[in-house]
C-alpha cells in the first residue's frame, strides 16, 4: 500500500500531482511520501507485536536521504551504518548514538575509533581481526564496545546472486562452525563486550524459508554458547525482507515475516535486533521522468526517458524490473523498450514491455524506487546528480538539491604543469 495514486486520471504523490514537482523542480526527480514511509515504518513494528525485546534500526544505505532519516527518527527506528558517512548521516538526521548499529565488512579503524567516539549500541563485528583491533582500540581509550559477531549461516537466500551474503563462499561473517572458538576467544579480550550475534543473508528476499533456516542455525549457536558460559543478550537478525515490485509478486509480509520470527525465536530471551531497509522504503518512492523520444527499434520502440542507468541503476546492475507507469495514463498500452539517453546498451529500464502507452513530453514514474535508487546515483556522461523531493500532504519540500556538472566540475582541477 502507498500514497501515489490516480486522481482525475493524474497520478499524485499524497495530496501533490506529479506534474506539478516535474514543472517546478524539473526530471528526473525522485518523489518520496512521508505518509507511506510512516505507514511502511509503522507496519514492520506492527509486524514484530509479539517479539517481546525489540530494536529497529533502519538500514540507511538503502535511502540516505536526512529527510527520510529524520521521518524514521521520529518513529523511534534507529540507524544500520555500515560507514563512517552513513554514521554521521544517522547522527545529523537525529537518531541517538546508542540506537546505531555499525555493520559493514570492511570497517576501517578510523571508523571504529569514529563509533567509539560517538558512543554508538553496537558494532557487528565481521571477522577475529577486526574484533582485536576494536578491542585494542577501546582499551587505549578506556571504553568498552558493545559487540556482536555477524556469522555466515550458510544458506541460499534464493534471490539476486549479488545481493546474497549467507552462502559460505560470500565475504560476510564467519562461519557458523567456526563461530564458537572466534567468539570465545573476542569475549576474552577486554574492551570488548561481546553480548551476541548477527546474521543478514541476503536482501529482496521472497520467501521465509531461508530466514528461518538461517535463524535456526542461529538459536542452536546461542544455545551453544550459553552452554559455554557466554552471557547471550542480543541477536541481530539483519533485513532482507523483499517487496513487491511487479503487481503478481508476493513477498511475505511484515506480519508472516514476524510470526515466523517470533515463532523461531520465542526461547531464545534476547533483544531481537532488525535492520529492515527495502520493506520500509522501495514503495515508498517513484523516479519522476519524462520521455524525450519515441524512435523505431528492431522488435519494438524504444521509448528515450529522461533518466538514466546513473539515476536508477538497479535494472543494469541486477536486472531489475521496476514498474514503468504513465501519470496521466490514457488507458492504451504500447509494447516498447524503455531505455535512457546514456551511451551504453545496458541503460535499458525494460526490453519489448507491454505498458502504458507514452509519446514524447509525457511524463511517467518508475515505481518502487525510494530503495537502492537515488543512493546509488552517479554523474555518468556528466549528467547532473538527481533531486529528491519529500511530499508531506499538499506540501513537499526539495530533500536533495540537483547537483549539475558544473558544481563537480569546481571540485577538479587541471594542474597547471600541463601546458
Ligand atoms: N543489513 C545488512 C547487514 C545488509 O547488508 C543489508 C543490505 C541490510 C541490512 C538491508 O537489507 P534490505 O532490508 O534492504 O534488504 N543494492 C541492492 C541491495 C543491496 C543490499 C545490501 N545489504 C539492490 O538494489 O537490490
Amino acid at each position: 500500500m502507498n500514497h501515489f495514486e490516480f486522481r482525475d486520471g493524474v497520478m499524485h504523490a499524497e495530496d501533490i500531482p506529479l506534474p506539478r514537482i516535474a514543472e517546478e523542480i524539473g526530471t528526473p526527480v525522485y518523489v518520496y511520501s512521508r505518509a507511506t514511509l510512516e505507514r511502511h515504518a509503522q507496519a514492520f513494528r506492527d509486524g514484530l507485536k509479539d517479539v517481546p525485546k525489540k530494536h529497529l534500526a533502519f538500514a540507511i544505505k538503502c535511502n540516505p536521504n536526512l529527510g527520510v532519516l529524520r521521518v524514521l527518527a521520529r518513529q523511534g527506528y534507529g540507524a544500520d551504518v555500515v560507514s563512517g558517512g552513513e554514521l554521521e548521516r544517522a547522527l545529523a538526521a537525529g537518531m541517538a548514538p546508542e540506537d546505531i548499529v555499525f555493520s559493514g565488512v570492511g570497517k576501517t579503524r578510523a571508523e571504529l575509533a569514529q563509533g567509539l567516539d560517538r558512543g554508538i549500541g553496537q558494532f557487528n563485528i565481521e571477522h577475529e581481526p577486526e574484533g582485536v583491533a576494536l578491542a585494542k582500540i577501546a582499551l587505549a581509550k578506556e571504553m568498552t564496545a558493545p559487540a556482536v559477531l555477524r556469522v555466515n549461516p550458510d544458506v541460499d537466500a534464493g534471490t539476486h546472486a549479488k545481493i546474497s551474503t549467507g552462502k559460505a563462499d560470500n565475504k560476510f561473517g564467519v562461519g557458523i562452525d567456526v563461530a564458537p572458538e572466534i567468539f570465545g576467544r573476542l569475549a576474552a579480550l577486554p574492551g570488548l563486550n561481546m553480548r551476541g550475534i548477527a546474521v543478514h543473508i541476503g536482501s529482496q528476499l521472497t520467501s521465509l524459508a531461508p530466514l528461518e533456516a538461517a535463524f535456526t542455525r542461529v538459536g542452536q549457536l546461542v544455545a551453544e554458547l550459553r552452554a559455554a558460559g557466554h552471557s547471550i543478550t542480543h541477536v541481530d537478525l539483519g533485513g532482507g525482507l523483499g517487496v513487491p515490485y511487479k503487481a503478481d509478486d508476493n513477498p511475505p509480509s511484515p506480519a508472516e515475516y514476524g510470526a515466523m520470527v517470533a515463532r523461531v525465536t520465542k526461547d531464545w530471551d534476547v533483544t531481537l535486533m532488525f535492520e529492515p531497509g527495502r520493506v520500509i522504503a522501495g514503495n515508498t518512492g517513484v523516479l519522476l521522468t519524462e520521455v524525450l523520444w519515441v524512435k523505431p527499434g528492431a522488435t519494438s520502440p524504444f521509448v528515450i526517458v529522461d533518466a538514466a542507468m546513473n539515476d536508477l541503476a538497479r535494472p543494469a546492475l541486477y536486472d531489475a524490473y521496476h514498474d514503468f507507469v504513465a501519470v496521466k495514463p490514457t488507458g492504451e498500452t504500447m509494447t516498447a523498450s524503455i531505455v535512457g539517453p546514456v551511451c551504453e546498451t545496458g541503460d535499458t529500464f525494460a526490453r519489448d514491455r507491454v505498458t502504458d502507452k507514452v509519446g514524447e513530453g509525457d511524463l511517467a514514474v518508475f515505481r518502487t524506487a525510494g530503495a537502492y535508487g537515488a543512493t546509488m546515483a552517479s554523474t555518468y556522461n556528466s549528467r547532473s546528480l538527481v533531486p529528491e523531493v519529500l511530499v508531506d500532504g499538499d506540501r513537499y519540500v526539495v530533500v536533495a538539491d540537483r547537483i549539475t556538472a558544473g558544481t563537480i566540475m569546481a571540485a577538479e582541477r587541471v594542474p597547471d604543469w600541463i601546458d
